[in-house]
């Protein structure tokens, strides 16, 4: 990252961080930016922002050519209430402390998630960065064959024992939707150890389940 912000440097182009996922606290820093020391040109920011109210905000280096200075542009554009639940949303984060609660909880899944990893073919790999995690489903360790289908069943299974995860955005080529194969686990910033233990045991429940149902090789300790 570090190297094509130099090149947008180098040869005049912008560099855009999309945060709209990562940043106010997620990865365990108030952004990637932030994690990492570097000075995108513009970050968008949404989510992690409003504490769901509607509310997005581009930031921009000063002096950027080319963007006006902030005007009203929709009917309902600059409207006064997001902006005092984002401000109030980004005050509890700082007052609760919870970009440095995101890290330390993020890994405390990450210890879990690898211990488990060492216990389940299907579990290819570990992604993670605060409390923004991901579990990636593979048919084979060696190969890396994304285990696609059987994400889609953990994730089904878990729903139904009472834990809500998602996979990521599908692919859709042609009128096929592919699913992905990692699992995202990226909960609220203010869960509870025992809440995240509760989905965690959860999530290995299902994952034994579906290895047992196709063969792959666990174990429970
Ligand atoms: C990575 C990323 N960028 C941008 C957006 C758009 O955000 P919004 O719908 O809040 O404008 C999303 C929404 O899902 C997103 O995940």
């Amino acid at each position: 990252m570090k190297g094509v912000l130099e090149l947008g440097e180098k040869y005049g182009f912008y560099i855009v961080f999309d945060e709209a996922q990562t940043a106010n606290g997620r990865v365990g820093a108030w952004s990637v930016a932030h994690l990492h020391g570097l000075k995108p040109d513009m970050m968008t920011l949404t989510k992690g922002l409003r504490g769901g109210f509607p509310i997005g905000a581009t930031l921009a280096k000063a002096g950027i050519k080319g963007l006006s200075y902030p005007e009203e542009h929709t009917t309902f554009g600059g409207n006064p209430v997001p902006y005092v639940a984002a401000l109030v949303n980004l005050y509890a984060i700082e007052k609760l402390n919870l970009v440095e609660r995101a890290r330390v909880m993020g890994d405390y899944v990450l210890k879990r998630l690898n211990d488990m990893k060492s216990r389940f073919d299907l579990i290819g790999d570990v992604r993670e960065c605060g409390l923004y995690l991901g579990l990636d489903l593979v048919k084979n360790k060696e190969t890396k064959e994304l285990a696609t289908d059987k994400a889609e069943e953990v994730v089904k299974l878990a729903f139904e024992k009472g834990a809500l995860y998602a996979l990521d955005m599908p692919d859709i080529i042609g009128d096929e939707v592919s699913m992905r194969n990692v699992i995202m686990i990226r909960p609220p910033l203010v869960i509870k150890k025992e809440e995240l233990d509760e989905a965690l045991n959860i999530l290995e429940e299902a994952l034994i389940e579906v290895s047992e149902e196709y063969g792959y090789k666990y174990s429970k300790t």
